[in-house]
């Protein structure tokens, strides 16, 4: 389970999360929307401490992020497969080898390594494209590498930051059924953070609205397409202020 206790975030004197408040169950997609600039990537960064807290912390398994040491963290990293915005691959490797890298990091058997490789661009329908490099691959099939290079390492926890930004309606409904199908298969725990509607619709179980530092809303998908929160309804419905 991952924890989000009270997170405390300011930049140069700006207050980003004040008192971010979520539990994210074993299994569950968990949803995070919120406008631009909300904070939501921060949030996210802290799981795997890219960033660390003002106050409070984010705990995995109970686990308090911001006070382990660099080996637990590590180790805690190792459980957490992280999809940037930005699929950031290694262009001078084939789409492969860019999946293969993390494996061999972890010194796993060759053989196992290419059954992972084969299994996971399978699992994100990219079969056949071992050889081609990201150059040559369009911004959907380059998230999906980055996807794939993450569920290759077989982690209990998935995070997502804006997978379906950018990228086209049918594209974008492709990473929706993905990120669907991750969990399915793995069983894996994801958190996604999202402004696009549909997005959430589809692939959360519950959604989260981030909104001036905390937690606005929590709910089923079906509890907030039936908000009365003037300022999640605004949010879903995407009219102007
Ligand atoms: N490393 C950083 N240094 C300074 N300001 C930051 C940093 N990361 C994020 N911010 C600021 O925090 C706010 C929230 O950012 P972010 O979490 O990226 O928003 P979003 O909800 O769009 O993901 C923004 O105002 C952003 O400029
Ligand atoms: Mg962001």
């Amino acid at each position: 389970m991952i924890q989000f206790q009270d997170l405390h975030k300011a930049f140069d004197g700006k207050q980003v999360l004040t008192g971010f408040t979520l539990d994210v169950k074993d299994g569950e997609t968990l949803v995070i929307i919120g406008y631009s600039g909300s904070g939501k990537s921060v949030a996210l960064k802290h799981v795997v401490g890219l960033l660390h807290p003002d106050a409070g912390d984010v705990t995995v398994d109970g686990r308090a992020v911001s006070t382990l040491d660099r080996p637990s963290l590590a180790a805690l990293r190792r459980e957490i497969g992280f999809v940037f915005q930005f699929a950031a691959l290694f262009d001078s490797l084939n789409v492969a080898d860019n999946v293969r890298l993390g494996l061999e990091r972890r010194g796993l058997p060759a053989d196992e390594i290419a059954e992972r490789v084969r299994e996971a661009l399978a699992l994100v329908d990219l079969t056949g494209t071992d050889d081609r490099y990201p150059a040559e691959l369009s911004g959907g099939m380059r998230k999906r590498v980055g996807i794939a290079r993450a569920i290759a390492l077989r982690p209990r926890y998935m995070l997502y930051d804006e997978p379906t930004t950018g990228l086209d309606p049918v594209t974008s409904a492709v990473m929706d059924r993905l990120m669907v199908r991750t969990r399915e298969h793995l069983g894996v725990t994801g958190v996604v953070v999202t402004h696009d509607m549909r997005s959430a619709y589809t692939v959360g179980d519950r959604i989260a609205m981030l909104y001036e530092g905390r937690v606005r809303q929590v709910g089923t998908v079906e509890e907030i397409r039936q908000t009365e929160d003037p300022v999640v309804r605004q949010f879903i419905e995407g009219r102007p202020s």
